[in-house]
């Protein structure tokens, strides 16, 4: 019998770190590999931000605070929230902990028996199903399609449902597609959902500000205010703010739901870095002059990316609303044989061959349930980015 637990035996390894890692190790032994694996911006952390957590660290409040986060913090969310959402919540509805990861882990936590069923939209962010898992519940992969820019129909949500159902993860924009829904999109979701009043819906809200084209992010709790009661709003200051390393997330529902993630919070963790809570302050109360700008950049290599990889045949890219992600399908390459004599039998083969023979690291579709794919990340310079889908494009040529 394993020394490990029966709960670890159900889960994986994060792919999209594992591909990370192994171009690092390859970049180590001197190899020109170009990263388009990695989820995060690679702009710096704004300067009022890093200011404000240097001011912190001066001012002393490097200590212990409350479990799930400082009051000024939760009052910050709050007026973001209202700002940005049209969402009212007072401060004992907001839980802050390490990242958004840690919130919705701590949320699946608080909630999950064995059997209960929680209903997950493909492609989906490849922590979903293995945090469910670890939680002691079933995940239930609700499949979109290409042909519906990988957004989930009605009719798909309804079919996945089932009386064992507790949530559902909404993600929008999408990591790994960027598709966003639109207000009637979402609207008819939420419409679904108000037949069910036994399911809940947990929102992933982290790229709500990476949206480009004039895309208007919506959320559901402010899409249809029926479902407030059974909603736990998810975000963080992660991808838009360029804070990955700071570990920020935060959550906004009903106050049982958040009494019961802040005691898991208070047994596991306590409390998220003192020092990063009041960067977040900052982050979500002073100027958010850079968004467009930032904003202004992604759209530009989305596009570059989006061109260069449509014009390969045998390749089809969608356009996303919103993320730094695009999820072009290999539908036409499978079967082919690469120069080096590897048949491309599958999204995995794929990316392991274009690394190993071009030197491009991207994720293979099957780590997020929707197969043949691949992820590609834009939030990389644009100079790597034509490097790399120049790569790509030779590299798909050669095959026969
Ligand atoms: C969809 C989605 N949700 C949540 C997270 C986690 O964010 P954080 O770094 O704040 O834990 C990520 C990060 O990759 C993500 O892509």
């Amino acid at each position: 019998m394993s020394f490990l637990s029966a709960t670890l035996s159900r889960v994986k390894p994060s792919p999209t770190i594992a591909v990370t890692t192994k171009a690092a190790e390859l970049k180590a032994a001197g190899r020109d590999v170009i990263g388009l694996g990695a989820g995060e911006p690679d702009f710096d952390t704004p300067q009022n931000i890093k200011d404000a957590g240097v001011a912190a660290i001066a001012a002393g409040k490097t200590k212990y605070t409350a479990p799930d986060g400082i009051l000024e913090l939760k009052q910050a969310i709050c007026a973001k929230l209202k700002r940005d959402n049209a969402l009212e919540y007072l401060p004992n509805q907001i839980s802050v902990g390490t990242g958004g990861k840690q919130i919705l882990y701590n949320a699946l936590m608080a909630t999950l028996n064995p059997g209960d069923e929680v209903v997950i939209p493909a492609p989906y962010w490849v922590s979903y199903p293995d945090m469910v898992l670890l939680a002691g519940g079933e995940p239930v992969v609700a499949p979109a399609t290409l042909e519906n820019n990988f957004k989930l129909t009605p009719d798909q949500l309804e079919a996945a449902i089932t009386p064992k159902t507790k949530w559902l993860i909404f993600n929008s924009p999408s990591n790994p597609t960027g598709a966003g829904y639109d207000r009637a999109e979402l609207k008819a979701l939420t419409d679904v959902l108000m037949r069910h009043p036994h399911v809940w819906v947990m929102t992933d809200d982290m790229y709500e500000h990476l949206a480009y084209d004039g895309f208007e992010f919506c959320t559901p709790a402010e899409i249809e205010p029926a479902l407030y009661d059974r909603t736990l709003t998810c975000n963080g200051v992660s991808k838009a703010y360029a804070m990955t390393g700071w570990r920020i997330g935060y959550a906004a529902g009903p106050v049982e739901l958040i009494a019961a993630m802040r005691k898991i919070q208070s047994q596991s963790t306590s409390n998220p870095c003192s020092i990063s809570q009041w960067a977040a302050v900052e982050a979500l109360n002073g100027t958010q002059d850079f968004l467009p700008a930032n904003n202004e950049i992604f759209k530009r290599r989305r596009d570059l990316v989006v061109s260069m990889l449509s014009a390969i045949d045998g390749i089809t890219c969608p356009v996303p609303e919103g993320a730094f992600y695009v999820y072009p399908s290999i539908a036409g390459l499978i079967g082919k044989t690469t120069a080096a004599g590897t048949i491309i039998e599958n999204d995995e083969v794929f990316a392991t061959a274009l690394l190993e023979e071009a030197d491009v690291a991207v994720v293979f579709g099957a780590a997020f349930g929707l197969s043949p794919n691949f992820r590609v990340s834009y939030a990389t310079s644009d100079e790597a980015l034509k490097t790399a889908c120049t790569r790509i494009q030779e590299f798909c040529a050669a095959l026969t």
